[in-house]
This record gives C-alpha cells, sequence and structure tokens, in this order.
C-alpha cells in the first residue's frame, strides 16, 4: 500500500489505492479545509503534490478550470478531493489555513 507524507507536519499514512487524498486525509483525522462535498467546486482543498505526481490520477478538465480561479496555483497544484491514489507513495503540501502554520 503506497505512503501518503503530508508537508509541512510531517505526518505519514499507509493509504488505500484508488481512493482520494481529501478521503485519505479526512479518515485520518487531519486537517484540511472542505466547503464543499469533495466534488471540486469549492477550492478549498488546494494542495501542492510534490512527490508522485505520475502515480495519481490525471487532472480532468474541471479540476484544471477551478484551479485556474485560485491564487497561488502552480504546477504542482491539484485539489485534494479529484486526486486519486495510485500504487506508489506520494508526498503533498498542506497550503495556507490547511497548513497548521
Ligand atoms: S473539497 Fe471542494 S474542491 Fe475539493
Amino acid at each position: 500500500m503506497p505512503v501518503l507524507t503530508i508537508l509541512p507536519s510531517g505526518h505519514t499514512l499507509t493509504v488505500a489505492e484508488g481512493i482520494s487524498i481529501l478521503s485519505a486525509l479526512l479518515d485520518a483525522s487531519e486537517k484540511i479545509e472542505k466547503k464543499c462535498e469533495g466534488d471540486g467546486k469549492c477550492g478549498s482543498c488546494h494542495i501542492f503534490v510534490h512527490d508522485g505526481r505520475k502515480t495519481v490520477s490525471k487532472m480532468q478538465r474541471a479540476e484544471n478550470e477551478r484551479l485556474d480561479s485560485i491564487v497561488g496555483v502552480g504546477s504542482k497544484s491539484r485539489l485534494a478531493c479529484q486526486t486519486m491514489l495510485g500504487t506508489e507513495n506520494v508526498t503533498i503540501e498542506l497550503l495556507g489555513f490547511n497548513s497548521g502554520l
């Protein structure tokens, strides 16, 4: 099972393949903002995926369009609710309010 490493805390989770990063975080009681039902509409679950970008699900058009409206988006940006875990380890960074800083 893949390991999800969460920055900046450094927490690690052993996660199930095929679930969203948002679900993995919520199942582990990690703090992440979520203002919609996890359907890619609010943009509050914006994260950076530092490692494992090739193992997670590909970005779909709706997610890409939602990210286009968010300040601070970069090449590592994803919405945690729209990003499904694959078979390899992934490192993410929680941003802003989600970071706990
Ligand atoms: S939780 Fe709303 S876009 Fe991800």
